[in-house]
């Protein structure tokens, strides 16, 4: 069972998540029913929009508003909830002094972002920088990156150096194309952990369950259990014994591509 969301918008007010507090606890009732117990709070940040002090302030009081309303409904004590950030990549990252505040509460953990159109420049050496100074580079949803999929060698070059990735759960609930790609790079060892990168209850509802039976579908896999297991290894602030990952082959489709 899928217990850990390692990635949301649930926090009210920050970024185009949660609208108001009536949303999040809507959110935070599916959760509860899906069988999540563990869930990131992981705001957008955007390193040459804001600074992480200014962002920091929004975010403390977003969570202790939250978190009283929780404590006053019928879900107080059922989550493990930590505040964090989703980080948009830019090579600026390494220059923030207080970068260590956005990593998810209690961990190393930096939940990271890239851009849809553009390939992140220097990333490989940025995010080598990033783990000497200790820190855990997880990359957000990679399933949703055009250029990365036309190019999944990058995934494998980044997790053999020691980045770990998250898909959304919705990726395999609503598209075939995504899942078929997701499967692919699990069969490489290349996906680690899941998120339901919810937003609201309309547009984007959290999808745990619905991914789970999915995955779950397929006789002998134990990729849900893999899955928490990582998610939930990263939370106790501990790195995660993953597999270790072979290179992905050309699908069919890939040799029509440019
Ligand atoms: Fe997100």
């Amino acid at each position: 069972m899928f217990t850990v969301d390692l990635h949301s918008h649930i926090l009210p007010w920050m970024d185009d998540g949660a609208d108001d507090l009536d949303v999040s606890l809507s959110l935070l009732h599916k959760e509860a029913a899906d069988g999540v117990r563990q869930i990131v709070l992981s705001s957008h940040f955007h390193p040459l929009d804001e600074n992480v002090a200014e962002f920091r302030i929004r975010r403390n009081s977003s969570f202790r508003q939250l978190k009283k309303a929780i404590e006053n409904s019928d879900l107080a004590g059922k989550f493990d909830l930590r505040p964090a950030a989703e980080i948009r990549y830019n090579p600026s990252l390494l220059e923030i002094e207080d970068l260590g505040t956005l990593c998810i509460d209690g961990t190393k953990v930096l939940l990271i972002e890239f851009s849809t159109q553009h390939f992140p420049e220097f990333v490989q050496d940025v995010f080598y920088r990033l783990q000497t100074k200790g820190y855990i580079p997880v990359m957000a949803h990679v399933e949703r990156f055009p250029w990365l999929r036309d190019n999944p060698e990058f995934l494998y070059n980044m997790v053999c150096g020691g980045a770990y990735a998250q898909v959304n759960a919705d990726s395999i609930v609503k598209s075939k194309e995504s899942l078929s790609f997701i499967r692919r790079m699990m069969d490489c060892g290349l996906i680690h952990c899941i998120g339901t990168d919810t937003h609201n209850m309309t547009k984007r509802p959290p999808h745990m369950k619905e991914a789970e039976k999915v995955l779950a579908s397929n006789p002998g896999s134990d990729v849900v259990d893999y899955m928490d297991e990582i998610g939930r290894t990263l939370l106790a602030g501990r790195i995660p014994n993953a597999i270790i990952p072979s290179k992905p082959k050309k699908s069919f489709w890939d040799f029509f591509r440019k």
